[in-house]
């Protein structure tokens, strides 16, 4: 039956795939019957605090195929994901192609499947902040647009996708891969006291009566312009006086840093930096953490799903189910919000959530279900 299927192809890109990616793996080989998988690596993420450090963590195998693109702009790293991936569609005739999230490889994939005539997959579909300034909105709009099958982590989604004309019938809410992996290691994830000691910071930075906090930065909007990146982390400065605080530092963030010579505004004895971490040691570092500052859309999630607080240095999220249902709010790069937010978590008043419908560490194994059911239906597919 299904061994007649060829290869499922599942692509992953940049960092934030990786987890997602994971437990839909995990999902395909455990389904009966097994579902044929084929993983392929743009390499568009490649280094290994990056890339290989994350496949350890959430013991994905190692790629089938490496199209190492590597760093680029937009659209020559676009143009060679797309050039590279072709030929492997025409070796191994897929019976579909997986994508998840909004990377530049995830539309570049796409894009090369559908015009072959290959089924797409998108997971983590529907997802829209209205910001059309973000790369990552334009992948997110032209993928669904393309995709055969759309699988949703919240039912907001299915608005956005009605609105721009996608028929129900493509869609399935299924929950959250991201909190798959969430469960999945939460267990063997180390406290923040080892993974400070790893990087031989004093794990005594973290004995404060108030805890300390997590920062993350790396969207353009908020790392690529000098005034904005200054400004930024002069109120993280502050923030630290009353709280110390741990930055995992995106390799863009610290380049920045570096070339716009703002190195003297970060005060060791309250500021951590840290190069980008493995999943498990910023599982561990969340979790312990009394606030997370950041403007990245896989840690809104995590932090909802594990209860901690989470500022969000953005005016917008594609993922709003976090701020009406989980700990998440919205502060932008308004000072005054952010250190009012902040008085607020340190007198114990910081935002209490619930953890959202399906974000149950079962979402894989529901897209498992249903693609199993999806591609058995299609016409061409033999049975
Ligand atoms: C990409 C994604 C973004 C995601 C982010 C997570 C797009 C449009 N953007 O942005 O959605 O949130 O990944 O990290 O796909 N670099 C390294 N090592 C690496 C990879 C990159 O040092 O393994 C450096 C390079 O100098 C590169 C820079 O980081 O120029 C930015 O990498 P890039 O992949 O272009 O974009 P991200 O900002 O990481």
């Amino acid at each position: 039956m299904m061994t007649e299927l060829g290869p499922i192809i599942c692509v992953v890109g940049a960092r934030p795939n990786f987890m997602k990616m994971a437990p839909i793996l995990r999902a395909m080989a455990a389904h009966t019957p097994p579902l044929p998988v084929l993983l392929v690596h743009t390499g568009q993420h490649y280094d290994k605090d990056m890339s290989d450090r994350l496949f350890e963590d959430l013991r994905l195998p190692r790629p089938d195929v490496n199209l190492e693109v590597g760093s680029a702009t937009h659209a020559v790293q676009t143009a060679e994901v797309m050039r590279r991936f072709e030929p492997i569609l025409d070796a191994h005739k897929p019976s579909c192609v997986v994508v998840v999230g909004d990377v530049n490889s995830t539309l570049a994939c796409s894009l090369v499947a559908v015009k072959k005539g290959v089924p797409v997959a998108h997971i983590e579909a529907g997802l829209r902040s209205y910001d059309r300034a973000m790369p990552e909105e334009i992948n997110r709009i032209l993928t669904d647009q393309i995709s055969d099958r759309l699988y949703l982590t919240e039912r907001t989604a299915q608005d956005n996708l009605a609105r721009e004309g996608i028929p129900a019938e493509r869609v399935s809410f299924v929950g959250n891969v991201m909190i798959d992996s969430v469960v999945f290691g939460r267990a063997n994830a180390p406290k923040a006291q080892s993974t400070l000691q790893a990087h031989k910071v004093d794990p005594k930075f973290l004995d404060h009566p108030a805890g300390y906090g997590v920062v993350t930065l790396h969207r353009p909007s908020n790392v690529d312009d000098a005034d904005t990146l200054r400004a930024l982390l002069g109120v993280l400065s502050e923030v630290a006086a009353d709280l110390p605080l741990v930055f995992a530092l995106h390799p863009r963030t610290r380049s920045n840093i570096d070339r716009f010579g703002l190195s003297d505004l970060i005060d060791p004895a309250r500021m951590v930096m840290l190069p980008p971490q493995g999943y498990l040691d910023m599982l561990g570092l969340m979790a312990g953490a009394t606030v997370v500052l950041t403007d990245s859309g896989g840690l809104q999630e995590e932090t909802t799903a594990l209860g901690v607080p989470c500022l969000t240095l953005r005016e917008n999220t594609e993922r709003p189910i976090t701020v009406e249902q989980g700990t998440n709010i919205l502060v932008g790069r308004d000072r005054s919000a952010i250190l009012a937010a902040m008085q607020d978590i340190l007198g114990g008043r910081g935002k209490r959530g619930r953890v959202p419908e399906f974000w149950d560490g079962r979402a894989a194994e529901r897209i498992a279900a249903d693609m199993h059911a999806w591609l058995t239906s299609l016409p061409f597919v033999s049975r």
